[in-house]
C-alpha cells in the first residue's frame, strides 16, 4: 500500500522511517554519522543513500513510499535550511540536494515529491498523532539533542509562525553575558540544558549517545554531580518554560529527547519552577502538566506520517 517516508537528518545521525497510511513504524533505519564535520551536500547525499536502501525494504513489504519529508534540526523555510546552528548550516537547498542525490541513488525509479521541516516540529506531530495524549490538544514540545528544540501546538494545530520558526526555545536567553551559541547569541538555554552542557556540567567525558548512557548510569546510581546537573538543568528548563506557559497556556509541556529517561530526576525541579513562576495559579507541582514524551514523539516518524496526511488530504493526486 501507500506508505510515507521520512528522513531525519541530525548532528550525529541520520535516521529514516517508512509508515503506513495508519501511521504505524514499518521500517527502520538509522546510523550514526558524523554530520557536522561534513559538508552538507555530502550529508544530504548519504542521507539519500540510507533512504534508498530503505525504499527497497519497503518495497519488499509491500509498502510504496509516495512522498519523503526531511526533518533537520534548524530554522526551515520555503524547502531550505536558512540556518541549523549546530550543523553549522545556513542557507542549504536542502529539498533540492536530498532529490538530486536520490534520484541519483535510485535510477529508474518515480521521482518522490519532498518536503522539509523542523525536527522538533515533527517530534511534536508524531507525539500528538501517536503518543496517547489523550485529551489533551495544546501543549509546549521540548526536545533534548545536541541543540534544544521547540514545537507549539495549540489546540491541535502546529504553530509554524511568519515563517516557519516558531517553536525555537533553545535559543531563549537565559544570561545576557552567558557562553558563546552556535546562533551568534549568547547564554541561550541550550547552552545550559542541551547535551553537551548537561554531560559537562555532570563530569561525563565523551558525548553522543554513549555520553548520554553513562549520564542515566550515574543518575541512577545517584553520582552526586550528575544528579545534581540533571537538577540544574530542569531549573533552566522550568524557568524558561514558565515564560512559555505564561504566553501560550498550553495543557501540558512535553519532554523528549535526552530529558525522556531524565525525567524522574529533572521534572520536580522543573515542576518546582513552573509553580512559583506561571501566573495563572493552575501550575501544581506533580499535576501532570509536565511529562515524559512516549517513544512515538520521534521526528523522523512525524515526518514520515506528514507525508500521509498529504495523501489524505488529496488522495486523487497520488
Ligand atoms: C535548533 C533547532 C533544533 C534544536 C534541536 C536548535 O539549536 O535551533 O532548530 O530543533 O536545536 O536539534
Ligand atoms: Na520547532
Ligand atoms: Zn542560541
Amino acid at each position: 500500500g501507500p506508505a510515507g517516508l521520512g528522513v531525519e537528518v541530525n548532528i550525529d545521525y541520520v535516521s529514516v522511517c517508512v509508515v503506513d497510511l495508519a501511521g504505524t513504524g514499518r521500517v527502520r533505519l538509522t546510523e550514526h554519522l558524523d554530520n557536522r564535520g561534513t559538508p552538507p551536500a555530502e550529508v544530504l547525499a548519504r542521507a539519500a543513500g540510507i533512504a534508498a536502501r530503505t525504499l527497497d525494504s519497503a518495497r519488499e513489504q509491500e509498502l510504496y513510499p509516495v512522498g519523503v519529508a526531511l526533518a533537520l534540526p534548524g530554522l526551515v523555510s520555503g524547502g531550505a535550511v536558512r540556518q541549523a546552528p549546530n550543523l553549522g548550516w545556513n542557507q542549504v537547498p536542502a529539498e533540492e540536494l536530498f532529490a538530486a542525490a536520490l534520484t541519483a541513488e535510485h535510477p529508474g525509479h518515480q521521482e518522490l515529491p519532498v518536503r522539509s521541516e523542523n525536527e522538533a516540529n515533527l517530534a511534536a506531530l508524531a507525539e500528538l498523532w501517536f503518543g496517547g495524549l489523550e485529551r489533551i490538544r495544546s501543549f509546549l514540545y521540548l526536545t533534548g539533542e545536541i541543540g534544544v528544540g521547540g514545537a507549539l501546538v495549540i489546540d491541535g494545530e502546529l504553530l509554524r509562525g511568519a515563517h516557519g520558526f516558531a517553536g525555537e526555545i533553545g535559543h531563549v536567553v537565559v544570561d545576557p553575558d552567558g557562553p558563546q551559541c552556535r546562533c551568534g547569541s549568547r547564554g541561550c538555554l541550550e547552552q545550559y540544558a542541551g547535551q553537551a552542557a548537561l554531560l559537562r556540567a555532570a563530569g561525563v567525558d565523551g558525548g553522543g549517545g554513549l555520553g548520554v548512557a553513562e549520564l542515566e548510569k550515574r543518575v541512577r546510581a545517584g553520582d552526586a554531580r550528575a544528579v545534581g546537573a540533571v537538577a540544574e538543568a530542569g531549573r533552566m528548563l522550568g524557568r524558561v518554560l514558565s515564560g512559555a506557559v505564561n504566553l501560550l497556556d498550553p495543557d501540558a509541556v512535553v519532554l523528549g529527547g535526552i530529558y525522556r529517561n531524565l525525567m524522574p530526576w529533572l521534572a520536580a525541579p522543573a515542576d518546582e519552577e513552573l509553580t512559583g513562576r506561571v501566573v495563572s495559579g493552575l501550575w501544581a507541582p506533580g499535576g501532570g502538566r509536565l511529562r515524559a514524551s512516549s517513544v512515538a514523539g520521534d521526528a523522523a516518524r512525524g515526518a514520515a506520517a506528514l507525508v500521509m496526511t498529504d495523501v489524505l488530504a488529496d488522495p486523487v493526486a497520488y
